[in-house]
């Protein structure tokens, strides 16, 4: 008999009996988007679920940094990280602003902040950091090279849905930080996002960029865009952040068993939780030593899948290898040594709230042969 394949991520859904009310409600109220009901309820329940005063709902996790950089009226040079998904870079580059790749830490896959102030020039005017597997970044670091600089800092915080560090969300941090809720992300909305920020009149900024620029009914106040989020999508956000903390305690499981099982394995490296952090366990990322292990990542990447295990390298190729930015002095590979090397020798490992017993001995058994 053929083997189930185990897949890399599997999203978390609401029950369809508890949906289906909230549809005929819906189908009731005939407000379909143009922040209905649903929509300024999951808002309010996301502002005291992430402990975050303000919140601007999206439909996506990629248009809330567009908006950010519009709000924040960033222009000329953005420093950034490689080691991401492309669409952090991508909303600079739809802002007509230059990206500065600059290199990571190579244990937490984030931005490094020694590496930052060599890569500020008269035309930097913001920091674009990601929380990349939703380990937080060196914050309070990175708040002192933007003050001492004059900078903004957005972060993104696709990966960061629920992190806190010391008990205060993360998304505290920064001018303005973004969120995804992308049917693979932990906490989704099919598709869906938004933008974090800490007073209420630039959640009124945003709100009105996220709705073409409408201030009123005859005022266009900025060239806005349409990012709004549904009622439909709003209404199914609601039902998943009830179960969502059940999630990621199951995902801590799956990382406890993963890291048992493996941590001792030559040649590879696991992950370990930082101190104070509540992790949220979006990622579980593993990084092979190809001399140690005796294969390199891409031989184990392919390995896995022969047997229906499917991992993701992820991050790989970094941004700056992409056509649109190859070109740019900072995107040089040897301006990004641990980028490079990190790009070259990860893989997400199978990571989702029900992974079964069997799942997870398979993606193990896999690894440590
Ligand atoms: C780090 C990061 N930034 C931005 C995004 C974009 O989010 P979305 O797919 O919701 O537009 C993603 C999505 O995977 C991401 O991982």
């Amino acid at each position: 008999m053929e083997k189930k394949v185990i897949t890399v991520t599997s999203p978390l859904l609401p029950s369809l009996e508890e949906f289906m009310p909230y549809l005929q409600d819906i189908w009731g109220r005939k407000w379909l988007t143009n922040n209905g009901h649903y929509h300024q309820e999951l808002e309010k329940a996301l502002c005291e679920y992430l402990k975050v005063p303000y919140i601007s709902l999206f439909t996506n996790g990629t248009l809330p940094l567009m908006c950010a950089l519009q709000a924040l009226r960033i222009t000329g040079e953005v420093i950034t990280t490689p080691y991401s998904f492309v669409a952090t870079t991508h909303s600079l580059w739809w802002n007509g602003i230059k990206p500065v790749f600059v290199d990571i830490d190579p244990e937490t896959c984030n931005l490094d902040p020694d590496k930052i102030e060599a890569a500020i020039t008269p035309k930097t005017t913001a920091i674009m950091p990601v929380h990349v597997y939703g380990k937080p970044c060196d914050t309070e670091r990175i708040q002192e090279i933007a003050d001492k600089y004059g900078l903004k800092v957005i972060y993104d915080a696709a990966h960061a849905f629920g992190v806190e560090v010391n008990g205060k969300s993360i998304l505290e941090a920064g001018d303005m930080s973004t969120l995804s809720f992308h049917a693979t992300k932990v906490y989704n909305t099919v598709e869906g996002g938004a933008l974090v920020c800490h007073d209420e009149q630039t959640k009124k900024r945003i709100d009105y960029l996220k709705n073409f620029g409408f201030a009123g009914e005859t005022t266009v106040i900025a060239p806005g865009i349409n990012g709004k989020m549904d009622e439909v999508r709003s209404a199914y956000g609601l039902l998943n952040l009830k179960q969502v903390d059940e999630a990621i305690e199951a995902r801590r499981q799956v990382a406890i068993k993963y890291r048992e099982a493996l941590r001792d394995v030559k040649g590879i490296r696991v992950v370990e939780d930082m101190p104070g952090v509540r992790h949220n366990y979006s990622y579980f990322p593993i990084f092979i030593d190809a001399e140690a292990y005796g294969m390199t990542r891409d031989e184990l990447y392919f390995k896995m899948k022969e047997n229906g295990v499917l991992g993701r390298r992820y991050f790989y190729p970094l941004i700056s290898e992409f056509s649109t930015y190859r070109g740019l002095e900072s995107a040089r590979p040897e301006n990004l040594p641990v980028a490079t090397k990190i790009a070259d020798c990860v893989i997400c490992l199978p990571m989702y709230y029900n992974l079964t017993k069997e799942d997870i001995e398979r993606v193990i058994n896999c690894i440590q042969k």
